[in-house]
């Protein structure tokens, strides 16, 4: 199973194949900024990946849209939106 590493905060969880890293975060009581409670419309939960960005869903349309209408840089993603298929290490400005 994929692994994800919150890198700031030392922890690493392992996940179901397909869950998002908003999924993950969550459930596992890490925080993540949101005010749609991922329903891809705020952008406000962009992640930043530092490693396995090769593991992760391509963007879909409602991504694609955020991640130019907020500048996202070419190495962060929404988290509510990115699926996880393998090992990932990622950070935010806030942990
Ligand atoms: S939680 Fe709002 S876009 Fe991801």
């Amino acid at each position: 199973m994929p692994v994800i590493d919150f890198a700031p905060l030392g922890v690493k969880i392992e996940c179901e194949e397909g869950k998002t890293i908003f999924e993950v975060a969550k459930s596992n009581s890490i925080p993540i900024a949101e005010s749609c409670n991922g329903d891809k419309i705020c952008g406000h939960c962009r992640v930043q990946i530092i490693e396995g960005a090769e593991n992760l869903s391509e963007p879909d349309f409602d991504e694609m849209k955020l991640m130019k209408e907020k500048n996202f840089s070419q190495d962060e993603r929404l988290a509510c939106a990115v699926k996880v298929y393998g090992d990932v290490r990622i950070k935010t400005s806030y942990w």
